[in-house]
């Protein structure tokens, strides 16, 4: 196959950042996808129904001409939120999903939250609604390695919440893991799970290749390859609750370019071309339209695209840089070749 096309597909899982950060990068996004759930994880955090309509003002102010572009957006999970708000963010019909942090697990999550007991009232609100809870799947536990951090958060939240939940929906983010895919594959139809590019690209060798890869570093971090092949297997397998979530991250060059760098993954400016790629390795391209078009909106009960994209096979190069406002980012690949182009 060295043409193929399907619906236009959505990201349910983006960070734009904000002014001009989120300028630079909002085109590339725009020109591939319909509509993207925005992470709510400003500086300071949208907590409110107010703050993301505000956000989403925003965001549509800053499209490009003509671009049909729809941002779905998050409310940001504290240990206050009430669920007077959450039937607020349902009532706004803007407002798709609410997303949790551990707090200090990662970018801006000093905010989230630190004991789920806290947010029984809210999630009890979230399954009277239908309103999706989004999870940052990792435990902060600093005697929990690293790279064990998905795994755990498994068996010490998700399954006692989802338990405790029954009717909640949940959606396991950016997994990276054999055993969150198999959680998921194995949970009831309410619990889905987002999966970014990268993670079915690379494992934890890209990070230390020739020397420290600050641009391959994001969380949760890559796993090892018998990981990597876990996930390109459930991306490719056509079960409905695996769908398309970028995670695209974009930090300034200089951020990630440091003696504490940031952990985020720029990867909007071929944000289909590379999952094309993945489920071409896998020869499994005739399952990329279920995973990148139809799967998500029908978790989200929301109507799939009716446009169409095409790609085609043809070699492209990715700038060493681009232009991130005041700023420059190092996107995914920079320097190198993709193999799949946006016709
Ligand atoms: O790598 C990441 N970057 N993981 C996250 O959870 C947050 C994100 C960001 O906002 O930069
Ligand atoms: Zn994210």
């Amino acid at each position: 196959m060295s043409r193929i096309t399907i619906t236009r597909p959505d990201d349910w899982h983006l960070h734009l950042r904000d002014a001009e950060h989120m300028r630079a990068v909002l085109p590339d996004t725009a020109r591939r996808f319909a509509r993207a759930i925005v992470m709510p994880n400003l500086k300071p955090p949208v907590t409110t129904t107010a703050l993301a309509l505000q956000y989403r003002d925003r965001i549509r102010a800053a499209l490009p001409a003509g671009a049909a572009f729809e941002p779905l957006m998050t409310l940001y999970l504290t240990d206050n939120t009430q669920p007077a708000e959450i039937e607020k963010a349902k009532r706004s019909g803007v407002v798709h999903a609410v997303k949790y942090y551990p707090a200090g697990a990662t970018t801006n999550s000093d905010s989230g939250v630190t004991d789920l007991e806290k947010c029984r009232g809210v999630f009890e609100a979230m399954e009277s609604c239908g309103m999706p809870l989004l999870l940052h799947g990792e435990v902060t536990d600093p005697a929990v390695d690293v790279f064990d951090r998905e795994r755990v958060f498994l068996e010490r939240v998700l399954a006692p919440l989802v338990e405790r939940h029954a009717r909640l929906r949940v959606v396991l983010e950016h997994i990276t893991t054999r055993e969150a895919a198999r959680f998921v594959a194995t949970a009831p139809p309410r619990v889905a799970a987002t999966i970014t590019a990268h993670h079915l690209l690379i494992n934890r060798n890209a990070l230390f290749t020739g020397g420290i890869r600050p641009h391959h570093y994001c969380l949760p971090v890559a796993k090892r390859e018998e990981h990597r092949r876990a996930l390109v297997e459930v991306a490719v397998s056509g079960i409905p609750k695996f769908f398309l979530g970028t995670d695209s991250a974009p930090h300034a060059r200089h951020t990630k370019e440091t003696d504490c760098g940031c952990a985020g993954i720029y990867t909007a400016h071929a944000g289909i071309e590379l999952y094309a790629e993945a489920f071409d390795a896998a020869r499994s391209l005739d399952r990329l339209q279920g995973f990148a078009s139809h799967f998500g909106p029908d978790f989200y009960g929301l109507p799939r695209n009716s446009e169409n994209i095409t790609l085609e096979r043809s070699e492209w190069r990715v700038p060493d840089e681009l232009a991130f406002g005041p700023d420059k980012l190092v996107p995914f690949r920079a320097g190198g070749k993709l193999k799949w182009n946006l016709v």
